[in-house]
């Protein structure tokens, strides 16, 4: 059996890693190689991920770059078309909810190659979300959908999906993030920084309805601001957010006392979160990292496809009201926080769970 999975954005390298390792059990069996689409190109967004989670060079590289979404969707189709040609796998496997997810299933499911699905079934019913789009239809496509959560399970019977098709095994994320605890542990970060472990806030924000308009940034700047008078702030920003305050000319009006980097490597990036008091964000993967470590959160969104995060776990899904934002952060800074569990199979054996259950059908 041949498989391709696929790898396009930051948040995907971490998901495939732990099921290109769980793979390794069955060599003799089955070929699994690696798509890289090129959505995320940057040496930070990209290379440094393949370093740390020990991914081997990508056996296809499409190149495909940034472009609007039809443009960046489009282009991943037309080249992963043509790899699946010469190819012929007989399963694609894509995770997440990122544009190089839903082209590369959708282009393997027009060729009747079977769509492997990781990550299915969440749902922030915002379908203004690019992300809400990308889930629903891949999806609707897949052959094997694999659940990291139980709302996952239940979004999905509601939807009409078949139960065979449907298997809840946790969470390949958390597998990465269980794998690399000892290295991250031993991570120097926070000397560079020069920040004190467990007295600092987290930064990462770069979600289209909280960076992409001139309003919301002056008030993003704003609120930033105003944490950093309370605290150390780390801010690794995004090129997407990086770019947008250049261009309203608002980077030079963050206070000097906020440490603004680069993106960060994925074991230096867990150091910082395991380490932070509190993180403050919009990305849907640190809202799982910070429920496992039980680090508190509070997410810049108005709603969230992983409700387990909030209901079992460490996050507070604040909405875009910055002024409520700032209420809550100082809450949970002056030691009101926020008691949470990690969910079910969040357990560091969803991979393997994957590959085992793939290897029989
Ligand atoms: C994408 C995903 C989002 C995910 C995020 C994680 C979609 C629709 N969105 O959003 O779900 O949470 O990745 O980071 O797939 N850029 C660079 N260098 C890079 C990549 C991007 O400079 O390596 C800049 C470009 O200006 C680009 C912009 O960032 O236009 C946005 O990149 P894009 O891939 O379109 O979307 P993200 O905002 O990164």
């Amino acid at each position: 059996m041949k498989i391709i999975s696929v790898v396009g954005a930051r948040p995907n390298f971490m998901k495939v890693a732990p099921i290109h390792k769980a793979f390794k059990k069955y060599e003799n069996e089955i070929t699994h190689l690696i798509c890289h689409t090129g959505q995320h190109y940057d040496e930070k967004m990209s290379k440094v991920f393949f370093e740390d989670l020990e991914l081997p060079q990508p056996d296809f590289y499409l190149g495909v770059g940034s472009g609007s979404h039809a443009e960046q969707t489009a282009n991943v189709m037309v080249e992963f078309e043509k790899i699946l040609i010469e190819e012929k796998p007989d399963m694609v496997l894509v995770v997440g909810d990122v544009n190089s997810t839903i082209a590369c299933s959708l282009t393997a499911k027009k060729l009747h190659i079977k769509v492997v699905h990781v990550e299915a079934g969440l749902r922030s019913f915002d379908m203004e979300m690019p992300e809400e789009v990308n889930r629903i239809l891949t999806d609707r496509i897949s052959d094997y959908l694999f659940v990291t959560e139980k709302s996952g399970l239940e979004n999905l019977k509601k939807e009409g999906v078949s139960d065979e098709k449907i298997f809840f095994v946790g969470n390949v994320m958390i597998d990465s993030l269980i794998h690399y605890l000892p290295k991250s542990e031993v991570s120097n970060i926070h000397n560079e920084f020069g920040v004190e472990k467990g007295s600092y806030v987290l930064i990462t924000l770069h979600r289209p309805s909280n960076v992409d308009t001139k309003e919301s940034l002056e008030k993003l700047v704003r609120f930033l601001n105003a944490l950093s008078n309370e605290r150390k702030v780390v801010f690794p920003i995004h090129p997407r957010t990086k770019n947008n305050l250049n261009k309203f000319e608002l980077l030079e009006r963050l206070s000097s006392d906020i440490i603004l980097t680069d993106p960060i490597g994925y074991i230096d990036f867990q150091a910082l979160t395991q380490n932070a008091e509190l993180i403050v964000t919009d990305s849907g993967g640190i809202q799982e990292e910070t429920t496992y470590l039980g680090v508190q959160c509070i997410t810049l969104r108005t709603s969230t496809e992983r409700p387990s995060t909030v209901d079992v776990g460490t996050n507070q899904l604040i909405g875009v009201d910055l002024t409520k934002a700032e209420i809550a952060c100082l809450d949970v800074l002056n030691g009101n926080k926020k008691k949470g569990s990690i969910p079910e199979l969040w357990d560091g054996k969803a991979a393997e769970r994957i590959v085992d259950i793939l290897s029989h059908v």
